[in-house]
C-alpha cells in the first residue's frame, strides 16, 4: 500500500486554515469558553427563554444559515486532491510552465459530478459526468472544466438555459425526468438536430460509468496553446484512465442505485483511503493554426471531435488523486471552477459555446458563494499570492496595506501592471477580427449527423444493443406521440436500422415516416423540423 499522506504546496497552504476540535474546550464564535450549550437561558425552571441568550442565538443562527445554493448544474459531486506530473515537455507549443518542464509536479483538486440531478440524487443516473480539474500552478490557477464525453449537446451558449430547463425536473411538479415522463427533454432534443452526436454518446454505455476512476475526461472545446514566439496550435485535452474505460449495464445501474446511490462517491473515497490512487494519462491533440480549415467539420464546433486516427493523442503527463478532502463542504462544495481561469501559454478559441461559458461561471458563483471574494476561500486560493487593486466586498479576507489602490499613481504602492508585462504576464493572442455583426449560425456548423454515424458504427454489437435499448427505454416514457415520431426521424439520419428497431418498440409506425436516404449527408435544415406542428 502507498503512503496515504501526500503533501504539496496547495495542501500546505490549506493546512494553515485547518482546525481540530479534538479535546478542545467549547467556545462561542467569539472565542468565549462556555459551560453549557445544551440548555437555553430561561426565566425560571420552566421558561420562558430569554432573548438575552446569546449562546442559543448564535448556535441557532449559524445553523439556520448552513445551506448555500447547490450548483445550478453539476450539483452532485465528489472531489479529491492530487498531483499532475509532466512526462513530456510541450515547451515547443506553449509557454505554460506546468506543461514545459518534464518532471514538474503541480497540485490539483478534481471534482467529478453528474449534471442533471440535485445534490442528493443517485450516482448511477444515465447522465454526462463532469471531470473538473483545478491545477494550482505557480503562474495562477488553471481550470480544465471537462466532461467524460468529448462533445456537447448544443453549439451556442445561448441555448444552455433551454437545454438545462428541458432536462431538469419539470417546473410544475418538480418530478425528475428519470422517474416519470421524459417529455420535455426529448421534445427539446427532437427539435435540436445538433444534439444528435451527443445523444449517441449519452445513450451509450459511456453515460453510466462503473467508477469515476474508469472514465475519460475531455476538454470538449478546441483551445489554443501559444508558444514563446506567439505561434498557436489548436489543442484538444484528454484524460485517459489507467484502469481503462468501464461502464455498468442499465439494469445493474438501477439495482445499484436502489442499494447504494453513493456508489461512485464511496468508490472514489475508499480507493484513496486504501492507497489505491486513481490515475489518468493526460494527453493532447495538436493542430497547427494554419490547418484550421483542413477538416470536414469546424474546429470551433463543440458537437464535433477530432478523430484520434487523424490526430493522435500525445500523452504528456499523469494525473494522480492521492488525498481525500478533510471537509466536503469547505473543499468539494466551495471549489469554484471556471474555463476562463487560464495561464500564459493557453488561450481560448471563438467556439460560441466556450465564449458563453466564459461569462457563466463567475456569474453563478457570485451568488452561489456569496459575493466577489470567493477566490479567497482556501480551496480557491492560488498558491502564488494575489496582488491587485480590487477592494472590499462581502467577506474580504486579505488585508492589503497602504493607501493606494489605483493605477497609475505617483505616490507609490498599488500594483503597477507595466512591470508585470515586462515580466511576461498573460497576453491574449493577437488575432485579426473582421466581419458583419450577425445573430446566425456559421454554415460550417451544419452537418449534425456524420460524426453521430461514426460513433454509432464504432460500437460493437452488444454496445449497439445497449444503445438501442436505452433509446427504447427513454422514448417509451415519452407521453406525446409526435415527440417520439420526431425523434425516430432524427435517428434515421444516423442509422435506418436503429430508427426502425426503436420505432417498433415505442409505437411509431415507420411507414408513416418519410425516412431520409442515408447516402445523403444528413445536413437537413433544422428549421424545417422546428416548424413542424407541435403537440398542444
Ligand atoms: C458547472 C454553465 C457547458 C462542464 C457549471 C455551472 C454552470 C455551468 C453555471 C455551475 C458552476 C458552479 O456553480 O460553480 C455552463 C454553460 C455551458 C456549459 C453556460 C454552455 C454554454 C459545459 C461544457 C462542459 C461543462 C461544454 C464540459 C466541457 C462543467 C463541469 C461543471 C460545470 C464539469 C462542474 C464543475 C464543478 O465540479 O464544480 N456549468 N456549462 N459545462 N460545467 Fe458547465
Amino acid at each position: 500500500m502507498k503512503d496515504n499522506k501526500p503533501t504539496n504546496e496547495k495542501l500546505n497552504q490549506l493546512e494553515d486554515h485547518m482546525t481540530s476540535n479534538q479535546d478542545e474546550k467549547l467556545t462561542t464564535n467569539q472565542g468565549l469558553k462556555i459551560n453549557n450549550n445544551q440548555d437555553s437561558l430561561k426565566a425560571g425552571d420552566r421558561g420562558p427563554t430569554l432573548l438575552e441568550d446569546f449562546i442559543l442565538r448564535e448556535k441557532i443562527t449559524h445553523f439556520d444559515h448552513e445551506r448555500i445554493p447547490e450548483r445550478v448544474v453539476h450539483a452532485r459531486g465528489s472531489g479529491a486532491h492530487g498531483v499532475f506530473k509532466l512526462t513530456k515537455s510541450l515547451a515547443e507549443y506553449t509557454r505554460a510552465g506546468f506543461l514545459s518542464e518534464v518532471g514538474k509536479e503541480t497540485p490539483v483538486f478534481v471534482r467529478f459530478s453528474t449534471v442533471a440531478g440535485n445534490r442528493g440524487s443517485t450516482d448511477l443516473a444515465r447522465d454526462v459526468r463532469g471531470f473538473a480539474v483545478k491545477f494550482y500552478t505557480d503562474e495562477g490557477n488553471y481550470d480544465l472544466v471537462a466532461n467524460n464525453i468529448p462533445v456537447f449537446f448544443i453549439q451556442d451558449a445561448i441555448k444552455f438555459p433551454d437545454l438545462v430547463h428541458a432536462v431538469k425536473p419539470e417546473p410544475h411538479n418538480e418530478i425528475p425526468q428519470a422517474q416519470s415522463a421524459h417529455d420535455t427533454f426529448w421534445d427539446f432534443i427532437s427539435l435540436m438536430p445538433e444534439s444528435t452526436h451527443m445523444i449517441m454518446w449519452l445513450m451509450s454505455d459511456r453515460s453510466i460509468p462503473r467508477s469515476y476512476r474508469m472514465m475519460e475526461g475531455f476538454g470538449v472545446h478546441s483551445f489554443k496553446l501559444i508558444n514563446d514566439e506567439g505561434k498557436a496550435h489548436f489543442v484538444k485535452f484528454h484524460f485517459k484512465p489507467k484502469l481503462g474505460v468501464h461502464s455498468v449495464a442499465w439494469d445493474e445501474a438501477q439495482r445499484i442505485s436502489g442499494v447504494d446511490p453513493d456508489f461512485h462517491k464511496r468508490d472514489l473515497w475508499e480507493s484513496i483511503e486504501n492507497g489505491v490512487f486513481p490515475e489518468w494519462d493526460f494527453g493532447v491533440q495538436l493542430i497547427p493554426e494554419e490547418d484550421e480549415f483542413k477538416y470536414d467539420f469546424d474546429l470551433l464546433d463543440p458537437t464535433k471531435l477530432v478523430p484520434e486516427e487523424e490526430v493522435p493523442v500525445q500523452l504528456v503527463g499523469t494525473l494522480t488523486l492521492n488525498k481525500n478532502p478533510e471537509n466536503f463542504f469547505a473543499e468539494t462544495e466551495q471549489i469554484a471552477f471556471h474555463p476562463g481561469h487560464i495561464v500564459p501559454g493557453i488561450d481560448f478559441t471563438n467556439d460560441p459555446l466556450l465564449q458563453g461559458r466564459l461569462f457563466s461561471y463567475t456569474d453563478t458563483q457570485l451568488i452561489r458563494l456569496g459575493g466577489p471574494n470567493f477566490h479567497e476561500i482556501p480551496i480557491n486560493k492560488s498558491v502564488n499570492v494575489v496582488h491587485n487593486n480590487q477592494r472590499d466586498g462581502f467577506m474580504r479576507q486579505q488585508i492589503p496595506k497602504g493607501k493606494v489602490s489605483y493605477e497609475p499613481n505617483s505616490i507609490g504602492g498599488g500594483c503597477p501592471y507595466q512591470a508585470m508585462m515586462k515580466e511576461g504576464g498573460f497576453v491574449s493572442q493577437e488575432a485579426r477580427v473582421s466581419g458583419t455583426k450577425v445573430r446566425e449560425r456559421s454554415e460550417s456548423f451544419v452537418d449534425h449527423y456524420s460524426q453521430a454515424k461514426l460513433f454509432y458504427n464504432s460500437q460493437s454489437a452488444p454496445e449497439k444493443m445497449h444503445l438501442q435499448n436505452a433509446l427504447i427505454f427513454e422514448l417509451s416514457k415519452v407521453t406525446i406521440p409526435a415527440i417520439r415520431e420526431r425523434m425516430v426521424s432524427q435517428l434515421a439520419f444516423v442509422d435506418k436500422d436503429l430508427a426502425s428497431k426503436v420505432a417498433a418498440k415505442v409505437g411509431v409506425d415507420v411507414k408513416e415516416l418519410d425516412f431520409p436516404n442515408q447516402s445523403i449527408p444528413a445536413d437537413a435544415d433544422p428549421s424545417a423540423l422546428q416548424s413542424e406542428e407541435r403537440e398542444p
